[in-house]
This record gives structure tokens, C-alpha cells and sequence, in this order.
């Protein structure tokens, strides 16, 4: 059975898009590139792409990766600069090069050799302005710019800006792709890197299923969290039970758990999904749907369709 999941409400357009390729036959390593592009080429998305919020210093700086769970590879960049789609290139990385995570100044070298480069990025007014005001704010404190004081008090007030676009498929030949990107941690210190690019943390893909996470990257990375649903599938569980199991698993640990969201899909295009929140909104649509639906589940509780 094909089906398409993505984190969010503004997931439903990516949803849109990816089906528009698994319908008509397509690969979930498409469909699911094409769902992330969707909303990485949304301007006025603050928290993906380079409508993003930027870092301390005024740059965007962009997180990606995308998995192939039927052949285990994955391709990932990570603070990449002056790049419109960095699924595209993390793609790239996962097709064109041995490697599986390219940083910094390397991916944004890569962009250029892959046509992806953007010469010249202008923050949105609206992420200008923002920026402007918490740096002027930092500024006023008592406290020199470049201390650690200033720049912890800039990082603390972005914590809260993290919406990642989440996105797993199963295709006809039930391949299972995941796929995530994000502009991260709003106001971040300048090289910080979230969950999102990491394997295991902000998404996993195997044959038995996949998962994407969202919020916030400092927590899902300390618990691996993709890879935790995606080991509750292939012991058995359908994709809604793994989800329930996984965030129980962290209510239970109960330490840096805050801020944690993620969707699931298993082998048989069955959904999941969990919050460490009171509630979490996504989107999903397969043959069993007559159109993409946005869905929510509660805390701690499991997917109820
Ligand atoms: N989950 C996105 C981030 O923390 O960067």
C-alpha cells in the first residue's frame, strides 16, 4: 500500500505533492524529496529553508537528510549556507559522493558543483526584524557582545523555533524513504547542528519502516529517537503502537523529553505518530484515503484515524 506522512500542518502541502509522484507510480525517494522541496521553497515558513530564522550572527544555516530504507543509503549536510533545497543536496551527497554527511563550508562547496548554489540570501523582512530586536535586546543587558553571557541570552529565546519538515513514503515496491529539513534552533550559535541531518535521530528508514522527528533537536538527538520507533516496528510493532511505545519509553526516562514529536509509517502503509507535547498535528494520505488529511494525536497516546 503507497502512503505519504509529514510532520506539521504545513506538512499537508508537502503531502499533496509527494502523492501527486507515488500515485502515478512514482519512487518514495522522489515523493518524499518533492514533499521536503514544497516547503523548503516556502518563504514565508519561518523554521525550514531560507525563509528560516537565521543564526546569532545573521546567517541561515540549513540541516537535511534523506534515507533509503531498502538499501540503507543516506545522504545528510549540516550547516550548509546559501542553499535553497537542502534535501536536494543531501540527495546529492547520498548519489554522487562516498560519504553520507558533508558540514559547513564542504557542502556549500558541493551546492556549487551540483547547481545548487545561491549566491545571495536576504533574511525576510520579518526574520530581519526579529533578529535585529533580540540582538539589540542582548546588546542592552549588561554584558559585552561576544561573551558567552550575550550569546547564551540570544540562544535561550530561539529555543522554542524548530518546526522541521518531516516526511516518510512507501512506494509501490515498498521501498521506505525518510527525509528531513529544517532551519533550526531560531538565533542558534553559529555551526550548531540539530537532529535533523543526523541518521538515527531526526529520521530513519529500513524495510520494516521509517520515522521523522521534529522539536527539539538537542533532546530528539540524546535519544535517537527515529531509530528508537523504527526498532519498535521491525520487533513486530504496527507504526501507531511503535509511536505510543516510544514516546511512553520517554515519559518513563523523563530527562530532556521536552519538545519531542515525530510520524511513523511501517512496511504494511500503516501510520504513527507521538508527542512528548499535549497534542501534535501532521499530515498523511495513502490508497486508503480519498484525499490528504491532517490528523493529531494527544501525549502519550496512540493514533487514532
Ligand atoms: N528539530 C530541528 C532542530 O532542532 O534543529
Amino acid at each position: 500500500m503507497k502512503a505519504i506522512i509529514a510532520t506539521w500542518p504545513f506538512g499537508l502541502k508537502a503531502v499533496e505533492s509527494g502523492w501527486r509522484i507515488l500515485k502515478n507510480g512514482g519512487s518514495a525517494l522522489d515523493a518524499v524529496e518533492a514533499s521536503i522541496r514544497e516547503i523548503e521553497n516556502d518563504f514565508s515558513n519561518r523554521s525550514v529553508g531560507l525563509g528560516g530564522y537565521p543564526n546569532i550572527a545573521g546567517f541561515i544555516e540549513l540541516d537535511a537528510a534523506i534515507m533509503d530504507g531498502s538499501t540503507f543509503r543516506a545522504g545528510s549536510v549540516a550547516a550548509v549556507r546559501n542553499v535553497q533545497n537542502p534535501i536536494s543536496l543531501a540527495r546529492k551527497v547520498m548519489e554522487n559522493t562516498p560519504h553520507v554527511m558533508i558540514v559547513g563550508e564542504g557542502a556549500t562547496k558541493l551546492a556549487k558543483i551540483f547547481g545548487l548554489y545561491v549566491e545571495k540570501v536576504d533574511l525576510q523582512p520579518e526574520a530581519r526584524m526579529e533578529w535585529e530586536r533580540r540582538l539589540k535586546a542582548a546588546l542592552s543587558a549588561p554584558q559585552q557582545e561576544g561573551s558567552i553571557n550575550f550569546w547564551m541570552k540570544m540562544v535561550a529565546e530561539g529555543r522554542y523555533n524548530h518546526d522541521t519538515i518531516g516526511c516518510v513514503a512507501i512506494d509501490d515496491n515498498k521501498n521506505i524513504v525518510a527525509g528531513c529539513s529544517t532551519s533550526g534552533y531560531a538565533f542558534k550559535l553559529v555551526g550548531r547542528v540539530g537532529d535533523s541531518p543526523i541518521i538515527g535521530s531526526g529520521l530513519y528508514a529500513n524495510s520494516f519502516g521509517g520515522a521523522a522527528a521534529t522539536g527539539l533537536g538537542e533532546n530528539i538527538m540524546v535519544h535517537n529517537v527515529s531509530r528508537k520507533v523504527v526498532d519498535f516496528i521491525e520487533h513486530g510493532l504496527p507504526a501507531d503502537e511503535a509511536a505510543e511505545k516510544t514516546v511512553q519509553y520517554l515519559l518513563k526516562i523523563g530527562k530532556r523529553i521536552d519538545h519531542i514529536s515525530f510520524v511513523s509509517l511501517d512496511k504494511d502503509g500503516l501510520f504513527g505518530a507521538g508527542t512528548t507535547e499535549e497534542s501534535f498535528e501532521f499530515a498523511a494520505m495513502s490508497d486508503v484515503f480519498s484525499e490528504p488529511r491532517l490528523l493529531k494525536v494527544e501525549k502519550g497516546a496512540r493514533l487514532r484515524l
